[in-house]
């Protein structure tokens, strides 16, 4: 194990047993319909390969990078700023926006009104994570994977300081790593 953590919270097999069960529900749900998975990066690239590999109907994937910014951590007022917008047009699609985690819900709840303004047939939420102690916005994912307490967890796409991000568990940071910054 990295000697940066501290110990273990879901384990690579706890996540690959879950996202087999999330790929075969995505699939039975969204049987016939036209499925475009979009990818928030970057923390969400890892699950992203995994979960449309687990997806048994055609789909197709995309990705967008946004920012927060606007007030400070503490307000429930952040914005959300696009940095690189889609490729696909929305139109029609069922849209499945696919986390890593999904922590106060402010990022989501902001650019859930801005994807349904470009008339898709749906869009839904699946996060492998959600730390739902931390919430502000009155946002859930559609799909699941876990819910964490509110520690500092890195691994399978989230990171501290853009690391950890390759670590193929999640774990919780110990604190002495961010402590010391
Ligand atoms: C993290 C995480 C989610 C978002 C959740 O991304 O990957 O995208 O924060 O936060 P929220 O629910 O409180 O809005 P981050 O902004 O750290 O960027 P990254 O994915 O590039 O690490
Ligand atoms: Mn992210
Ligand atoms: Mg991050």
């Amino acid at each position: 194990m990295n000697r940066d953590i501290d110990h273990v919270l879901v384990s690579q097999q706890q996540l690959q047993d879950k996202i087999s069960e999330l790929g075969a529900q995505i699939s039975r749900d969204y049987d016939g319909h036209e499925l475009l998975l979009v990818s928030i990066l970057k923390g969400s690239v890892v699950f992203m390969t995994d979960l449309m590999r687990a997806i048994s109907i055609p789909c197709a994937i995309d990705f967008m990078v946004v920012s927060s910014y606007g007030g400070s951590n503490t307000t429930t007022t952040g914005l959300v700023k696009i940095v690189k917008d889609l490729d696909q047009d929305l139109t029609g699609k069922d849209v499945l926006i696919v986390e890593d985690i999904l922590d106060t819900g402010v990022t989501l709840s902001h650019l859930m009104p801005m994807l349904r303004m470009r008339n898709p047939s749906s869009v839904k939420i699946c996060s492998i994570l959600s730390k739902p102690s931390r919430r502000k916005a009155d946002i859930e994912p559609d799909y699941k994977g876990f819910d964490v307490p509110d520690e500092f967890v890195v691994g399978y796409g989230l990171d501290y300081d853009e690391k950890y991000r390759n670590l193929p568990y999640v774990g919780v940071l110990k604190p002495e790593i961010y402590t010391k910054a």
